[in-house]
């Protein structure tokens, strides 16, 4: 059968600041979800990563579906009101404009989706990122796609011998979606001048180069683009098939031990290394430490089983420690050169008037 795997994401408010989802509020979206749903969808999974909640749903109605679109927006709509009326923080925080008309892209809401021939064994996972950006996906994603070291399938495998194409979206273009395909291992450096800069170039799709099957799908909104100004980090969202044409799970996951340093934590300003948690895990330190989940399913005919949390393991454990110490190495810099993000991408709107005000303040010193 042909698929759809949606996943939709929204920050629509949060215990305590930009903790978390309060159980009330999980609640409401599960049960609109599950109500409004019924028909429409053949199953769903809604979980949360740090102040994000993640709708993921099965269907056969194809991608940037009317219908499925709406049953994600009203759900957040409603979520919505539980989240004023218990006074969380940043109620409808990701809803950037006020009517929907057909697809929740450019609304605000995260959205990764992907159809594809389900195969009688479909493995894919579920990654959802919380403080920090979508081009936290870059280097993992080119570890695990394109480098032999990681994804040792390149060399192993023949149904992954001829490398993945990577589309590339330019998400600092305002005027629809700039993209570019490029192959490894052929593009390979090129492929790498553009994910080097997390912040512009974040990858949007990745497919197998002999067979073109789709292997992953990327969220890629910038929430500042849409509202002009700072309203909250864009949290990523990420499906990624594997097995098979695809590398293996174990492949798709092993970079993010490296907890590569990215944009975001504390008011979506400073450089901070991901780290992986465990599912539905909460932000704990400075607004962060920016978080990763991965949740492995398997479906059957649209039916998904359990989510098996990756990250939930002794290993993870280890790594979260090693990640932790080189955070705290990080924040003990302060505001410090490369701690906090350059100008262009500081969150915050407020130092740029500081910095103007004090423009005006420079003399220049007259030589004697
Ligand atoms: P406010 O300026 O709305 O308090 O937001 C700051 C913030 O939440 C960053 O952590
Ligand atoms: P979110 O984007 O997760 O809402 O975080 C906002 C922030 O600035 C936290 O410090
Ligand atoms: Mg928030
Ligand atoms: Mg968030």
């Amino acid at each position: 059968m042909k698929l759809t795997l949606s996943l939709i994401k929204a920050d629509i408010g949060a215990v305590g600041g930009h903790v978390r989802p309060s159980e009330a509020l999980l609640k409401c979206v599960k049960e609109f979800v599950a109500n409004e749903g019924s028909e429409l969808l053949i199953d769903h999974y809604i979980g949360f990563c740090g102040d994000d909640i993640h709708i993921l749903m099965t269907h056969e109605e194809g991608t940037n579906d009317k219908k499925i679109h709406g049953l994600a927006w009203e759900a957040f709509k409603t979520g919505t009101e539980v989240a004023k009326s218990q006074g969380l923080y940043g109620a409808g925080q990701d809803l950037l404009k006020d009517s929907f008309s057909g697809n929740v892209k450019g609304l605000g809401p995260g959205v990764a989706e992907m159809e594809f021939e389900e195969r009688p064994n479909e493995s894919f996972l579920m990654f959802a990122a919380d403080k920090t950006e979508p081009g936290a996906f870059n280097l993992p994603l080119y570890f695990a796609f394109a480098d032999p070291v990681y994804c040792p399938g390149l060399l192993l495998s023949p149904s992954l011998s001829e490398g993945f194409t990577f589309s590339i979206m330019d998400v600092n273009y305002t005027k629809g979606d700039r993209i570019v395909k490029l192959s490894a291992p052929k593009d390979l450096y090129d492929i790498a001048a553009l994910l080097r800069d997390n912040h512009r170039y974040v990858v949007e799709s990745i497919h197998n180069t002999k067979t073109g099957e789709q292997a992953v799908v990327c969220s890629t909104s910038r929430l500042h683009n849409i509202a002009g100004k700072y309203v909250g980090k864009d949290d990523p969202a990420m499906l990624a098939r594997a097995q098979q044409a695809f590398p293996a799970t174990g492949e798709i996951v092993a970079p993010f031990e490296i907890g590569h340093f990215v944009g975001g934590l504390c008011r979506g300003s400073h450089n901070a290394p991901l780290m992986p948690v465990k599912k539905n895990s909460q932000v704990a330190y400075f607004d962060g430490p920016p978080l990763v989940q991965a949740l492995a399913f398997s479906v059957k005919n649209g039916k998904l089983t359990e989510p098996a949390d990756i990250f939930d393991h002794p290993y993870w454990d280890w790594v979260r420690d090693k990640i932790s110490a080189k955070t705290v190495e990080m924040r003990r810099q302060g505001f410090s050169g490369p701690a906090m993000l350059g100008f262009e991408e500081l969150e915050y709107g407020g130092i740029t008037e500081r910095l103007e005000r004090l423009d005006t303040k420079f003399t220049v010193k007259k030589e004697r």
